[in-house]
């Protein structure tokens, strides 16, 4: 039986589009500047041509200018580089995103690398992650902003909490770790190879899983009344034997959420939970870095 008050992403993020999309029109209106934000997509992978489309459309929706480039499969890393070169040269162009994963003759990193730093509102280039590290501001990584995000509007002041973050990755763990201090928790960063896994998330007061494994994190790993973050999405087969047999799929988190939202205080759904955050906060840093290019002081999307 679920005790865990649901954490409803949905609805929050719904709310930050709308402050986002305020805050534009005022930018519009006042300065006449309109934030703009190019997507950059290779190839046909499924999952990332729905994404695509979602950023697209919440970003025309929040009064921006949306850019998509489709470029095919077999685009070489000079092309990729070259739309890169002309995207930080493009005074029109405020936020840059190049859809992950990329085909395998590109080399990612260096993309990634070549991209503007104050434009790269995927936060992941390593003067922003240098920047969240030291406390600068920058550009920080959205699904990790929009966890942080859930957190102090749901809990407020995390000074002094045991943050157990399950993942180490550079989009996620890591700067999720730089948030949670820049907040005064105690934070620890587990990993596939940490010992006794379910006795130190069970130490947690903020259990955030960012690993990629179908309901790896059970109920009996969490402390009651923690609040758990679930950063997941993972596609598994359906949980009708029949509808898998015809090859139907769901989509999952790290967490195992009924055994969990039977003892934590808090909990994200997957999905509606971290998902949607990601997009509003795609939508902050390109309204941010449209205030920054000009001079400006953006408002703040803090809870
Ligand atoms: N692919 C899946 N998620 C993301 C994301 O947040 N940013 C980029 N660039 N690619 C992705």
């Amino acid at each position: 039986m679920a005790r865990a008050s649901i954490i409803d992403g949905k609805a929050f993020a719904a709310t930050l589009v709308d402050r986002v999309a305020r805050a534009t029109d005022d930018l519009i209106a006042d300065h006449g500047i309109k934030p703009g934000l190019a997507v950059v997509i290779v190839g046909e992978d499924p999952a990332s041509q729905i994404y695509v489309r979602n950023k697209g459309e919440t970003t025309a929706r929040a009064g921006m200018r949306s850019d998509t480039h489709r470029l095919p499969d077999t685009t070489t890393q000079a092309d990729l580089l070259a739309l890169v070169r002309s995207l930080n040269a493009d005074p029109g162009i405020h936020g840059i995103l190049v859809q992950l994963p990329l085909p395998a003759q590109i080399d990612a990193a260096a993309v990634l690398g070549a991209i503007d730093p104050d434009k790269d509102v995927d936060g992941f280039h390593v003067v922003n992650a240098g920047r969240l590290a030291v406390g600068l501001p920058g550009l920080v990584p959205c699904t990790p902003l929009g966890s942080a995000l859930l957190l102090k509007d749901r809990l407020g002041d995390l000074s002094g909490l045991h943050a157990v973050i399950v993942g180490r990755s550079n989009i996620v763990g890591k700067p999720m770790a730089q948030l949670l201090l820049a907040e005064n928790c105690t934070v620890t960063v587990a990993h596939s190879r940490s010992r006794d896994l379910p006795a130190l998330c069970r130490s947690a007061d903020i259990l955030v899983a960012a690993v990629g494994r179908p309901e790896m994190i059970r109920g009996d790993w969490i402390k009651p009344g923690a609040t758990v973050i679930d950063v997941g999405i993972n596609r598994v087969p359906s949980a009708d034997p029949v509808k898998a047999a015809e090859g139907k799929t769901r989509v999952v988190g790290d967490v195992a959420f009924a055994e969990a939202a039977a003892v934590a205080g808090a909990i994200t759904p997957v999905p509606g939970g971290v998902g949607p955050m990601t997009i509003a906060c795609l939508l902050a840093n390109t309204y941010v870095a449209a205030c920054r290019a000009n001079g400006l002081e953006p408002s703040s999307f803090d809870a």
